[in-house]
């Protein structure tokens, strides 16, 4: 289906939307415009990613016209230990923009990958651009939206807004909702502080409290119950040992 970047420019007024029928990857574009000194809120988009990337040196499966393939750049008065709830603060917009356009009540599995029924229908990687004077933040949002299927080695864990509703959602309407919420939730951090995200996060997520998962850390398999967020957005696991750690970066899995 052809991308109607008309529509959303018209609705998105002041905005600056580059969008690409195929790129590597939209962080690489976006991360060329931050350098540039493009302003916040700028967003790149593509039809399909070549080489997109995933959290963890993961590849993300950007196959063409299927799903909405974003990267917005930020450029707000976050202090840089922020930036963990930041992640979660973008995982509440894309949850937000989802339910709103289609009524799909997303889970959310710390830091940031949003779940339908147990499985990946979208996902967010953070990262920094420093080497303009106006350091940003690159917030590149993959969802899933028209996939009918994955291939066999995402069969499992992947699924879309299409399989999980048999509805055609528009990706047009999602990325103008997604827009919104990002201000929304970006306008709350900047206002209320960290606990007000903190606090929506942990009501939004089956993961944050109670969840017996596993972790990957420094090469070896952690196993506990999750038992709530710090007050820098780390997850605080209750591991089979009786000792509490924190986990900074995710890799998390739901375990017996
Ligand atoms: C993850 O869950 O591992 C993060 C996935 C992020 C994918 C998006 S798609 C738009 C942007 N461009 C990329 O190459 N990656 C992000």
């Amino acid at each position: 289906m052809v991308f109607d970047l008309a529509s959303v420019r018209a609705q998105s007024p002041g905005r600056r939307i580059e969008w690409y029928p195929s790129v590597d990857s939209t962080m690489t574009e976006a991360g060329r415009l931050a350098a540039e000194g493009a302003p916040s809120g700028t967003v790149v988009g593509a039809d399909e990613q070549t080489a997109g990337v995933g959290r963890h040196g993961r590849s993300w499966h950007s196959e063409l016209g299927s799903g909405l393939y974003v990267s917005v750049i930020l450029r707000r008065q976050f202090p840089p230990a922020t930036l963990p709830v930041v992640t979660l603060a973008l995982g509440l917009a894309t949850r937000e923009a989802i339910l709103t356009a289609t009524g799909l009540a997303c889970d959310l599995r710390w830091p940031n990958d949003l779940l339908l029924q147990s499985k990946k229908c979208a996902g967010i990687l953070t990262v920094l651009e420093s080497s303009n004077q106006r350091p940003a933040i690159i917030a590149g949002i993959g969802i899933n939206v028209y996939h009918s299927f994955f291939p066999a080695e995402l069969s499992a864990i992947a699924t879309s807004l299409r399989i999980e509703s048999g509805c055609i959602h528009s990706r047009e309407r999602l990325l103008v909702e997604l827009l919104t919420s990002i201000d929304r939730y970006c306008d709350r951090l900047e206002t209320e502080g960290r606990a007000s995200i903190l606090d929506a996060f942990a009501r939004a997520s089956s993961y944050v409290s109670g969840r017996r998962v596993a972790v990957d850390q420094d090469g070896s398999e952690l196993r506990g119950t999750t038992a709530g967020l710090n007050e820098s957005g780390f997850l605080i696991l209750r591991g089979d040992d009786g000792a509490s750690r924190l986990i900074v970066s995710g890799g998390v899995r739901p375990c017996s």
